[in-house]
């Protein structure tokens, strides 16, 4: 296999000649590399480089080239014994490289079926990165994450999630998904609720720290802490929810109801005080989508769901508003943000016709 080297962030990186230009990336030959996914590499380096992260033995365990790993080694440059895994023997080879390139002390290259090296030590991170679903996979990891460790997850079966494949996402994640025009927000909740109805099982609980969605993919950092009552406290953060598509009202409920979907996760999709302690550090691959990324994770209001303009101008009959202009206006009812799931939509507080009431009147100058 012929490699190149390649610049990512401040990380020099060995990697496949033939490689995925596009899109969540296929496999094409035996070592992966999407250079697309940069800017998820440059959240983790982010993550890895904030104030309060003490991580001291953290596991990339489907790490292709180690792009991630010796990124986040290499940029943020923490305290950690980092174990780079992969089980292709060729992409072994890669990451020794690729550590041996940027002369990094503490990672080690490992080449294992995750599911084995799982079985045997422990973590305080683990970082799940497979190709579509990370299902197969969750039941090692939580088992293998120590006493409040991190689980960091990748997940780019949007379209199940998202509801354009139903039955799969019921098979999947035995959840019924939401198609319309929150799907993905509603698919990144299924994912948080799927996880945490599994981490419940092993008594352990589910706190999200940063959990998105872009491009093609879902990306989540879940705190676990492991006690019964962290299990039950995040079992009851669980819910439903039902989209009216003739009022668009959206509505949450504890327990199902028939024309109900879910459960869904209906807690916070960040915390607040860690997403405000994340800094745009020096030389990222994209420090202007990650500076819009910071400023609208930073700000988004903990609603589980959100508007769209175009659906409110397209159900109402009129030409869209300006986005600043509307949530100035939508400010004067009640809670009001951007969006990091759509450029175009923005969250409230209020229910659908309420603020269909203020669109219309601000249409008409007030
Ligand atoms: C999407 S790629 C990972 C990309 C990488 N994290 C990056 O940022 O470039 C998925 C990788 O998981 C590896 N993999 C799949 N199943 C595995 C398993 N059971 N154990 C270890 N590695 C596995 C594949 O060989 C592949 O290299």
């Amino acid at each position: 296999m012929s490699l190149e080297k390649v610049i990512e962030g401040r990380t020099p990186l060995l990697v496949p000649e033939a490689r995925t230009e596009s899109g969540p990336g296929k496999k094409q030959g035996r070592v992966f590399y999407n250079h697309q996914m940069a800017f998820n590499r440059d959240v983790s380096v982010m993550f890895f480089a904030h104030p309060e992260m003490r991580i001291g033995r953290a596991l990339d365990a489907m790490a292709a080239t180690g792009a991630r790993a010796v990124r986040i080694m290499n940029e943020a440059r923490p305290q950690t014994e980092f174990h780079i895994n992969d089980w292709e023997p060729e992409a072994y080879d890669v990451i020794r490289q690729n550590i041996a390139l940027n002369e990094l002390e503490g990672c080690v290259a490992r080449n294992e079926d995750l599911r084995c090296l799982l079985a045997k030590e422990k973590f305080d991170y683990i970082d799940l990165d497979p190709f579509g679903t990370p299902v197969p996979f969750l039941h090692p990891a939580i088992q293998a994450l120590r006493r409040n460790g991190v689980l960091a997850i990748t997940a780019t079966d949007t379209a199940p999630l998202a509801g354009t494949h139903a039955k799969k996402c019921v098979r999947r994640y035995q959840a019924r998904p939401l198609r319309c025009v929150f799907g993905h927000e509603a698919g990144l909740r299924i994912l948080i609720g799927y996880v945490a109805r599994q981490a419940a099982m092993f008594d352990r609980g589910v706190e999200p720290l940063l959990c998105f969605y872009a491009d093609h993919y879902m990306r989540l950092y879940l705190r676990m802490p492991e006690t019964a009552e962290s299990a039950d406290l995040t079992l009851e953060k669980l819910g439903y929810l039902r989209f009216d598509r003739e009022t668009h009202e959206r509505e949450t409920s504890k327990d199902w109801s028939k024309g109900a979907s879910g459960p869904f996760w209906l807690g916070s999709i960040h915390d607040p005080a860690f997403v405000k302690g994340l800094n745009l550090i020096e030389g990222l691959a994209q420090p202007n989508r990650c500076k819009k990324y910071l400023d609208l994770w930073q700000n988004e209001i903990d609603v589980p769901y959100f508007y769209e303009n175009n659906e409110l101008s397209s159900e109402i009959g009129c030409s869209p508003l300006k986005l600043e202009r509307l949530l100035e206006g939508m400010a004067e009812i009640g809670k009001v943000s951007k969006t990091h799931f759509s450029p175009t939509g923005f969250k409230s507080d209020q229910p659908y016709a309420k603020v269909r009431e203020r669109y219309i009147q601000m249409h008409e100058g007030r």
